[in-house]
């Protein structure tokens, strides 16, 4: 299972800085009673992983489209994060292009950017495409401009173009009319999960498994999770601890390609649910090991004392890739050498100058890793709104600049 390791946090490691052994059992008993509560009557995304029954009729409805050569997803936010960052991960890192794909090419849109809508128009038939729109609300602008597009391409071209549309919404909304309308095949977003928490409901599961990936294993590891608790609450309590330190910026550094864009699915889930009205909140910023080492690892280093950092370790499962140059310190090594080198040294120098740093160590990438994995940051994230006092649940601000922007287009 993922563990925590949080050694360069402990100030008699890092320095005054780092939290004493002491303070910390305090601040992760507390965060363990914030999850006792949340038992009591849990948020509905903590109880995706046992949904067992439904992922298996996902499964076999997900069979019927596997002989479309494109799957778009067409989304935003949670409604896109979550999709990319299971493709990314479990998937062949360069899938669209990769020899013996089984399974449809996998895009997803999730930008009203004209310029990148177009440029996928240009790469997919949309003959040979199943376009999957997924909205919980069935009203944001940005997913609706998107389906209208490629609405409007599919009607040009296929008689039947019902068949090539998957919509996943809730039951309310735009969306939800039309499907009730042409009788488009429709999955339900469970009412009581949000965007950002929606990755293990049908949101991140119908995709998913069109695409070939172990939805099962995703819902196993998910569920297990629960077995291992105090991976979540320590994370909770380590980050809110620092946060009130003043290190109010946590960088998520996955070493791993294929986890970088669970980083941008971490920025939103921290973003838009602890920054708050009632605190400022802490800033997630994404990072990916080893390439942001030639990046961003100098501010991090001698830059403001503001920053906490989470690493994603993976222990096992890469390609060794043994190097042969004779007379180089590399030869004899292999890049799976250079590259864990690489994440521990970089650990252990911010540690050496007081700066914390913690480790979940992933064993393997799997469905079965990514899915606890996923589901423990949920469930940290969870903890730290009720830890910080905010509700995690909701993002009231993102309102405002949707109101302007709907305004400035209507008056042109
Ligand atoms: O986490 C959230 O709730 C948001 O990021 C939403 O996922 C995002 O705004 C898209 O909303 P919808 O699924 O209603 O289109």
């Amino acid at each position: 299972m993922i563990e925590l390791n949080y050694d360069n946090c402990i100030d008699t490691n890092i320095g005054k800085e780092g939290i004493s052994e002491d303070k910390f059992e305090t601040l992760a008993g507390q965060a363990a009673e914030c999850l006792e509560e949340y038992k009591k009557s849990p948020p509905g995304f903590m109880n995706l992983p046992f949904r067992f029954g439904e992922a298996e009729k996902i499964m076999k409805e997900a069979g019927k489209y596997k002989n479309f050569k494109n799957i778009v997803i067409l989304g935003i936010g949670g409604s896109a994060l979550g999709n990319t960052t299971l493709n990314d991960a479990l998937n062949h890192p360069y899938h669209n292009i990769a020899e013996g794909r089984k399974t449809p090419r996998f895009f997803v849109l999730d930008n009203s950017d004209p310029s990148r809508t177009e440029a996928l128009s240009q790469v997919i038939d949309p003959k040979e495409t199943l376009f999957v729109v997924i909205t919980k609300s069935g009203t944001t602008a940005e997913t609706l401009a998107n389906f209208f597009h490629f609405l409007k391409l599919l009607k040009d071209s296929v008689e039947n173009w019902k068949e090539n549309l998957v919509f996943i919404t809730g039951s309310k909304g735009f969306l939800r009319e039309f499907s009730d309308m042409h009788g488009i095949k429709t999955f339900p977003v469970p009412e009581d999960v949000g965007g950002r928490y929606s990755v293990l409901s049908e949101v991140g599961l119908f995709p998913a498994a069109v695409s070939g990936i172990n939805i099962m294993s995703l819902l196993e590891g998910a569920a297990d999770a629960a077995e291992n608790e105090h991976v979540p609450v320590n994370y909770a309590a380590l980050q809110c601890y620092f946060y009130r330190k003043s290190k109010n910026i946590n960088v998520f550094m996955p070493y791993s390609s294929r986890l970088a864009s669970a980083a941008d699915w971490f920025c939103q889930l921290w973003a838009e649910s602890l920054g708050k009205k009632e605190s400022s909140g802490p800033t997630p910023v994404k990072a990916v090991g080893a390439t942001d080492q030639h990046s961003q690892i100098q501010l991090y280093m001698e830059g403001p004392r503001d920053k906490v950092i989470t690493f994603l370790g993976v222990e096992e499962g890469m390609p060794e890739l043994k190097l042969d140059f004779e007379g180089h310190f590399l030869n004899g090594k292999s890049i799976r050498q250079l590259f864990k080198a690489e994440e521990k040294g970089t650990a252990g120098a911010l540690a050496q100058a007081g700066i914390p740093n913690m480790t979940f160590k992933i064993p393997e990438i799997n469905a079965y890793n990514v899915g606890e994995l996923l589901y423990q940051l949920e469930v940290s994230c969870a903890v730290a709104g009720k830890l910080l006092k905010v509700n995690p649940f909701d993002q009231p601000g993102v309102e405002a600049g949707k109101k302007l922007s709907y305004k400035i287009l209507e008056e042109g």
